[in-house]
């Protein structure tokens, strides 16, 4: 028998893999195609303090290298999301990661604060990487703001504190260093690429807001080299996320030094990969000889 259970700090998971924040919905609307009880966590989209409705259209554009999206934090607010969302996300019976933006370090800790009260949820996720909105990437870009913004969540929450990084730094091991000495379980890499398509025909750009957060397998590489730079100098569990659509994608994550993966954009192409995934990780896992996820993670040998 193989053990899929995982230790992410102070959060355990039944299994590696979760679905990423923003591709999931609330979801309610992925309980009709998708047995979500059996998830290693869930991510529902990212709430604020007030409800959002994000940027003008057009929002999503499926270039030849991926999804490209600049949705803009469109979501339903926190109190909307305490009445309405967390009561079902809480019946659904797995861990439930809830992931919070703030334009300032009081409205993370208020937010944090306020999901962590309730003694439902298994951890919270602080989105310190949207590329979408002003300021949105403030937390993570800057480490000794992050480092501060961690520690005074974690000082005013008792739920585990994930932080979610972007891609879109010079280094991004210094940001989780500084997620890391915050007080961070877990810091997940990564959050979207910028990016931008062009319809030069009519001269303008594909999106809305003109760039936007590019996901999808392109991206996959550039999340691998994260976790391989996070993992060379600090031993914060890792949570991978970048183009995760098959088994070896999976795979290829937990033996660079992750130690629980999120799929995101392969949730639109197809909604039951992740329990897919869950199905085919204890036949991988044997192939490497192991009976457990804990004992492949960060064995990446590179004098191989
Ligand atoms: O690519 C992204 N898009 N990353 C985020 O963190 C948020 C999202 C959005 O709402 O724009």
């Amino acid at each position: 028998l193989t053990d899929l259970s995982v230790q992410i700090g102070r959060l355990a998971l039944s299994n590696p893999i979760m679905v990423a924040s923003g591709t999931f919905g609330y979801a309610r609307e992925m309980a009709r195609l998708v047995d979500c009880s059996r998830l290693g966590g869930i991510l529902p989209k990212t709430i604020t303090a007030q409800p959002r409705v994000g940027n003008a259209p057009w929002r999503t554009v499926e270039t030849s290298a991926g999804l490209l999206n600049s949705i803009g934090l469109d979501n339903d607010g926190i109190d909307a999301f305490m009445e309405h969302h967390l009561p079902y996300l809480a019946s659904i019976g797995t861990s439930i990661v809830v992931s919070i933006a703030g334009r300032t370090e009081e409205e993370f800790v208020q937010l944090a604060q306020r999901v962590g009260q309730t003694g439902q949820i298994a951890a919270v996720e602080l989105n310190v990487s949207c590329p979408n909105v002003s300021g949105g990437v403030d937390f993570g870009t800057d480490p000794d703001a992050c480092h501060r913004l961690v520690a005074a969540t974690r000082a005013g929450c008792d739920v585990p504190i994930l932080a979610k990084l972007t891609p879109n730094v010079t280094r991004i091991a210094d940001v989780a260093c500084a997620a890391a000495e915050g007080g961070a379980d877990g810091v997940c890499l990564i959050n979207t690429v910028l990016g931008m398509a062009v319809d030069w025909r009519r001269r303008r750009p594909m999106l809305g807001n003109v760039m936007g957060g590019l996901s999808g397998p392109a991206i996959k590489p550039v999340a691998l080299r994260c976790v391989q730079q996070v993992r060379a100098v600090t031993n914060v569990p890792i949570i991978g996320i970048g183009g995760i659509a098959t088994i070896d994608d999976v795979m290829e994550f937990l033996v660079t030094g992750a130690t629980a993966v999120q799929i995101g954009t392969a949730n639109y192409y197809d909604p039951q990969v992740s329990t897919r995934l869950i199905d085919e990780l204890p036949a991988a896992l044997q192939e490497l000889g192991a009976a457990s996820v804990a004992e492949i993670v960060g064995t990446l040998d590179s004098t191989r």
